[in-house]
């Protein structure tokens, strides 16, 4: 275990995952953790991230002086570099230059950390102070125009650190110095694999569960189906996958997740549940509204599901639901280890009034492309693992207006025209995803052979984002809109325009509504 230390900036998951890129596990502490709690996780290295631009800013974060003192290698980056130099005994100049973005560094003296790099290469940095001296017994390794110490090394005390960041893409050997500390000054073994992930998971759940059952709500997405997969290599058929067609998925994907799942699971209890949904949503046309009836009656349904699956659970029995939360949203909500306890004796009506669920959430310590990794180690179809994100709400939330069988049917159409396209053009990596939204309630004049129409417009939304927190639209070729357009005006009688929406997020959402 290597731990990152976060300095409230928003590298600390960068790094994390650039750490275990480099096959050792890392987690995401908190800078105001006491440093005693860190190292009762007996870590192998610590390595103190970037942060706020000055050690000398006012309310800076610190951090105990006693980690040097622990005999555990430590790395620190940027601003982590900083504060090493200072709580080493080194000095930290307040000269008020400053080095952002692109930067040249030069290695004078590349000891083990900078071992076999180019003596000039270009970083990333991000600094307004500099490191004038390092600290003593420390050697120093390189430098830029402006800043005299830009990295250094002890290796009897096993501490490095550089000053730019190792972990974002522009800086060049990144990786590398990253993982010349790791193996090769702090001799962290490279043992994270995909294959070690699974069976550690599969052993822990084995002994959470004992003889007990689980359930899970598959969406179709890949969290939920390599969740339920590392679950049904622990306890089989003692885990039953619940999928819920609400009438709002996209042409031909419950036959897709049906074929998908029946490969790779024993039992799925798929629920046609369209009618439920679409009554509820009858005459609704505010966003807000129908996600919380949307939520409501997938709650029920899975509810229903619950009974028919535990309705015969004994008294003392502990029911399992199977979560797949991601470490980013464990890090987000500012928790650690442990796993939590949903009560739910008011909502499942029907069970025995002690049941509690209690949750399995295998990849409650997994980043996004490492449960994809998983899922490819696991054999899952790729339709799976690389499926793009769909919200929960589906098509519901892609018309504007009232959610109609007649309105859902002509997206249906025009949406799965788009996605052809898309597929056959090799564009499906390129971007993170492309809603196609209905206009359900505007109209406009076109001409078709010899006549006007009065059709709808729908509107193709592609995007390209890391996380989908911001994200841009996507410059596809003209010739794939040409197609699209060309087609889905053709082929759908009801759409007679197709527009593009060129809106960033900021300030528009991925969504319509
Ligand atoms: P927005 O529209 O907020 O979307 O920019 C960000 C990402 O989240 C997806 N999304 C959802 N996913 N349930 C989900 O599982 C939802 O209710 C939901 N709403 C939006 C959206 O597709 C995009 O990838």
């Amino acid at each position: 275990l290597v731990l990152v230390v976060d300095f409230g900036a928003q590298y600390a998951q960068l790094i994390a995952r650039r750490v275990r890129e480099a096959r050792v596990y890392s987690e995401i502490v908190p800078h105001s953790m006491p440093v005693a709690e860190m190292l009762a996780r007996q870590p192998k290295a610590i390595i103190l991230s970037g942060g706020p631009s000055s050690v000398y800013a006012e309310g800076a974060p610190g951090i105990d002086a006693d980690i040097f003192d622990a005999q555990v290698p430590v790395f620190g980056m940027c601003y982590g570099f900083q504060l090493m130099a200072q709580r080493l005994g080194g000095e930290v100049a307040h000269t008020g230059a400053r080095e952002y973005g692109r930067t040249a560094v030069s290695v004078t003296a590349p000891g083990t950390l900078l071992h076999d790099l180019p003596t000039a290469h270009t970083v990333w940095m991000s600094h307004g102070d500099s490191v004038a001296q390092a600290p003593a017994g420390f050697d120093v390794l390189a430098s830029t125009t402006v800043t005299p110490v830009a990295a250094f090394e002890s290796l009897e005390r096993r501490m490095a650190g550089v000053q730019w960041h190792p972990e974002v893409l522009h800086t060049e050997h990144g990786q590398t110095v990253l993982e010349h500390f790791l193996h090769d000054i702090a001799g962290c073994r490279q043992t994270w694999t995909m294959l070690n992930i699974v069976e550690e998971q599969v052993e822990s759940i084995r002994e959470q569960v004992g003889e007990g059952r689980a359930i899970c709500a598959l969406s179709g997405g890949v969290d939920s189906a390599v969740a339920a997969a590392i679950v049904q290599r622990a306890i089989g058929d003692r885990l039953t996958c619940v999928y819920v067609d609400h009438g709002m998925m996209r042409q031909g994907e419950t036959e897709q997740v049906r074929r998908d799942f029946e490969e790779v699971f024993d039992t799925l209890d798929v629920v046609d549940a369209a009618d439920q949904f679409l009554d509820a949503l009858a005459g609704v046309t505010d966003p807000e509204q129908k996600r919380k009836i949307i939520g409501r009656e997938f709650i029920r349904t899975f509810e229903a599901a619950q009974v028919r699956v535990f309705g015969d659970a004994q008294e003392g029995e502990t029911a399992f639901l199977v979560q797949g939360t991601l470490y980013p949203d464990v890090v987000e909500s500012g928790g650690g280890a442990g796993t939590s306890n949903i009560k739910s004796h008011h909502n499942v009506g029907g069970l025995p009034e002690d049941l509690d669920f209690e949750l399995i959430e295998p990849l409650r310590t997994l980043f996004k492309d490492e449960v994809r990794a998983v899922g490819e180690q696991l054999g899952l179809p790729s339709t799976m693992v690389w499926r793009q994100p769909f919200p929960g709400p589906g098509l519901g939330i892609r018309i504007i207006g009232e959610v109609t069988r007649d309105r859902l049917d002509i997206l249906r159409a025009a949406d799965a025209i788009a996605r052809e396209e898309m597929t056959t053009a090799g564009l499906d990596r390129d971007i993170w995803q492309m809603p196609v939204v209905l206009l359900a309630d505007v109209r406009s004049v076109g001409v078709q052979g010899d006549g006007r129409t009065y059709g709808h417009p729908v509107v193709l939304r592609p995007v390209t984002s890391e996380d989908a927190m911001t994200a841009d639209w996507a410059r596809l070729p003209y010739e794939v809109m040409e197609k699209i357009s060309t087609r889905i005006t053709n082929e759908v009688p009801e759409v007679n325009r197709v527009a593009l929406d060129i809106t960033s997020k900021p300030p528009g959402t991925i969504e319509w509504e």
